[in-house]
């Protein structure tokens, strides 16, 4: 953790996105029966990067968006990240080992890279005009409180009898996890 304290936020969330392409490799390599554990880990990930993200960057380029053009990409994000928290919300009905599965994992891998890209390419360039690099500084140490808060808690609100929970699967309430905990960890 100590190599990275010198990156400034857009570096830490190109780190990120590279981890979110490797998960989305381990999905699809490993075999049909065995996709549960790396999708699980997948979905963890997505949703705490996106979490903080949203409460971390999104939020501070709707305030300094110095054009109009500037706040429309943040607008964008914003709607292509609930569109896919929507999509692994209809993944929760499929069984891992299935092609059915599979072939929403390929949309679901295209429709996010499609998004990290339009981060990178709109998003991020904006943050380095905006924000000086004590500000981009200071964004990344709160980033890394994030994860090194650890994995999130269950959320109050996911039923807890484990037929719900089986039939459910890893991914409702993992979105909602996320966002709770980004919120107690900031406002320590
Ligand atoms: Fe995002
Ligand atoms: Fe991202």
């Amino acid at each position: 953790m100590n190599a990275k304290m010198d990156l400034d936020i857009v570096e830490l969330l190109i780190d990120e996105h590279e981890d979110i392409r490797e998960k989305f490799r381990e999905v699809r390599d490993a075999e049909p029966q065995a996709r549960s554990g790396p999708f699980e880990a997948l979905v963890e990930r997505l949703a705490s990067h996106e979490a903080a993200e949203e409460a971390l960057v999104h939020r501070t380029m709707r305030a300094e968006a110095g054009t109009e053009d500037e706040a429309a990409v943040v607008g964008e994000i914003l709607e292509e990240e609930a569109s896919a928290e929507r999509r692994l919300a209809a993944m929760a009905e499929l069984d891992p080992s299935t092609d059915g599965f599979m072939s929403q994992l390929d949309e679901l891998e295209q429709e996010v890279l499609a998004h990290a890209e339009h981060e990178e390419r709109d998003e991020f360039p904006a943050i380095r005009r905006r924000l000086g690099s004590q500000r981009r500084h200071e964004l990344a140490e709160r980033f890394q409180r994030l994860r090194q808060a650890g994995p999130t808690r269950p959320h109050p609100e996911t039923p807890q009898e484990p037929h719900v929970r089986a039939a459910l699967g890893p991914i409702v309430g993992v979105f909602d996890r996320a966002r709770d905990q980004v919120r107690e960890t900031l406002s320590d």
